[in-house]
């Protein structure tokens, strides 16, 4: 039996002046992010490491509606035996989880993915429920070069992100539908133009499966990339990446979804939050606009604390600036 409303922990996740803290690093990418501050990765390090991020009350309280962990994460417990998932509530924040089981090389299509995890999904769904998640991620990645994407791609993709967003809702959780359109792929010097493209044909790709599978919009969060340049292009002005972002969603995404939180997908920290003030405060939208941010809101917090007990307080301080930073340009009032 589900008691809350799909719309309203929809609601809650794009609430004013919040976004999502999206730390649903695999074991293998936290493993990467570790050893770039010379960290083991163990389930304790991994443990520390978040539970840091979990406790820092000032951002937690303040800017983040809720955090996307990884399996792993949520049977987690603290060193004090909390369960994770527990601190995340204590903070009025919604634990929430990614399912998808990463992308595999598509057959038949070279250099293309399909993300995996769907078998098993709904018993998956039903025991992260009683774990305590009310929302969930799955995140299809879709690269750009010469003749990439193909249709096969981009569509079965769509498929895949649309019947779990269905099983999601069955099982009482909001499904965070993120169509990735890399920025950072190879060779990744497209331009933003054909970033908008791309994006523009994924999208409307997405929404078409989504109605055709019977999903609530109203109950559903979109996590998309901006409309930007590839990272190994010229950069395109902040005010054009926001032109060109808000174009491209006003042409794609229907009204009745509550909010937005996009993926900062290899944008600096001061990128990803220059580019969402600059779509809010210019803009009238007629959904939320927010951040669900994985590396540009854990860059500098992974920094300070380097894996030390002692630089807790510093790494925690360092997450919460950022979270503030990003909580500003939810609102459309951050200024460099
Ligand atoms: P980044 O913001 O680091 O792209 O991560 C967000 C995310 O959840 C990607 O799936």
């Amino acid at each position: 039996m589900t008691t809350e409303r799909l719309e309203d922990i929809a609601v809650a996740m794009v609430a004013d002046g919040k976004g999502i803290l999206a730390a649903d690093e695999s074991s293998g990418t936290i493993k990467k992010r570790f050893d770039s501050i010379q960290v083991e990765s163990t389930a304790d390090t991994r443990r520390d490491y978040r539970e840091m991020l979990f406790r820092a009350d000032d951002a937690m309280k303040n800017y983040i509606s809720g955090v996307i962990l990884y399996d792993e994460t949520l049977r987690q417990k603290a060193v004090d035996g909390t369960p994770l998932a527990e601190l995340i509530k204590a903070a009025g924040s919604i634990p929430g989880i990614k399912v998808d089981a990463g992308a595999k090389d598509l057959p038949n299509f070279p250099g293309e993915s399909i993300t995996e995890g769907l078998d098993g999904l709904r018993e998956r769904l039903q025991e992260y429920y009683g774990l305590g998640a009310r929302f969930a991620k799955w995140r299809g990645v879709i690269a750009i070069s010469d003749g990439l994407p193909t249709w096969g791609a981009v569509k079965q993709n769509a498929q895949a992100l649309a019947r779990y967003a269905a099983l999601c809702q069955e099982a009482g959780i909001v499904p965070i539908v993120e169509p990735e359109v890399l920025m950072d792929g190879k060779p990744g010097d497209h331009s933003i133009d054909r970033c908008y493209d791309v994006t523009e044909w994924v999208l409307k790709t997405v929404f078409t499966e989504l109605y055709d599978a019977r999903v609530s919009l109203e109950g559903m969060i979109l996590k998309p990339n901006m409309v930007i340049d590839g990272k190994n292009a010229r950069k395109a002005s902040v005010e054009e990446v926001a032109e060109k972002t808000v174009r491209c969603l006003k042409a794609t995404v229907p009204a009745s979804v509550p909010g937005i939180a996009f993926l900062s997908g290899g944008q600096s920290d001061e990128e990803a939050t220059a580019h969402l003030s600059a779509m809010n405060s210019a803009y009238d939208m007629p959904w939320k606009l927010t951040f669900s941010y994985g590396r540009a809101l854990q860059a500098a917090a992974l920094k300070a604390w380097g894996g030390k007990t002692e630089n807790v307080a510093a790494g925690q301080r360092a997450f919460a600036h950022r979270a503030r930073m990003n909580s500003m340009a939810a609102a459309g009032t951050w200024k460099t």
